[in-house]
């Protein structure tokens, strides 16, 4: 592990997201075709015969959840939940053979989510990984692993596996269309030119990267950020407003923007920055 030129491994890894992202769309999908190919040992029959999702995962990995649940309920049409891991009971009421239960964790040890994973499994659910890391405990206990394939991430706070996590997430929900027949290679073949354009489309944001800085320090003295957003962009704006608090110990917040004004509004100040 080498910082390549950069301050620190955080910033390192930021500017590596296209890189990350390459390597976890490599070869995995067929554009033409409409098809993804994440060589799960889950059986098509199987996933076919599920009835609900549930993602487990803490932090930075519950917003990559988050975010990939809407597009898993609007691709297949199951019915996905998403809970913070050391919030997780298995509820008796759901039918275990037809719940599949995803842990979303980077390192594969985080202790809540291994402990949500055994409760899932004491139920009878079935247990699919999404981590970074292989042969990390987690990949030992569940019934198949999806690899991000984001490489080492140095830096304590999340940044490009955050990334890498929703485009392997969103694979599996094309994935998942396809193999139940919920949406057409036509559809799958639009959503796919859209992740395609992913790696491309980070390196712009970071091509601007001094104008970012200038916009961060006319925003250096603010008092408190909110990050707001609507469907994907909600997810969006938790992980920048944990991003924010964890890196500038600054106070920020994200929120669903409809919400904004039910409340939260009541703290924003002239010192106040909100980020759409
Ligand atoms: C935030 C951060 C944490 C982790 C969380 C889960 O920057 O790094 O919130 O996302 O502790 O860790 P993993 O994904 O390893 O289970």
């Amino acid at each position: 592990a080498e910082k390549g030129g950069f301050d620190h491994y955080m910033l390192k890894e930021i500017h590596e997201q296209p890189r990350a992202l390459r390597q976890t769309l490599s070869g995995r999908f067929d554009i033409d075709a409409g098809t993804v190919d994440l060589d799960l040992d889950l059986e098509e029959a199987y996933l076919n015969s599920v009835e609900e999702i549930q993602i487990i995962a803490c932090g930075t990995s519950n917003y990559a959840g988050r975010y990939a649940a809407e597009l898993l309920e609007s691709v297949t049409e199951v019915r996905t939940s998403v809970e913070i891991a050391s919030e997780y009971e298995f509820d008796g009421g759901r039918d275990p053979w037809r719940t599949l239960v995803v842990a979303v964790t980077q390192s594969g040890e985080t202790a809540d989510t291994l402990s949500a994973v055994r409760k899932a499994k004491q139920a009878g659910a079935r247990t699919l990984a999404v981590t970074n890391t292989l042969g990390s405990t987690v990949t030992r206990e569940v019934d198949d692993s999806l690899f991000i394939r984001a490489g080492p991430e140095i830096g304590v706070a999340a940044t490009k596996t955050f990334a890498s996590q929703v485009a392997t997430l969103s694979l599996f929900a094309v994935y998942l269309g396809r193999v139940r027949g919920s949406i057409s290679s036509a559809e799958a073949t639009t959503v796919l030119e859209s992740i395609r354009a992913l790696p491309g489309a980070v390196q712009q944001i970071l091509d601007d990267e001094n104008h970012i800085r200038e916009v961060a320090e006319e925003h250096g003295d603010s008092n408190a950020f909110f990050f707001i957003g609507r469907r994907f962009g909600h997810s969006v704006s938790l992980e920048g407003a944990l991003k924010l608090k964890e890196i500038s110990y600054d106070h920020a917040e994200g929120f669903p923007a409809g919400e904004l004004k039910h409340g939260p509004l009541a703290l924003v100040t002239p010192e106040t920055t909100v980020l759409a």
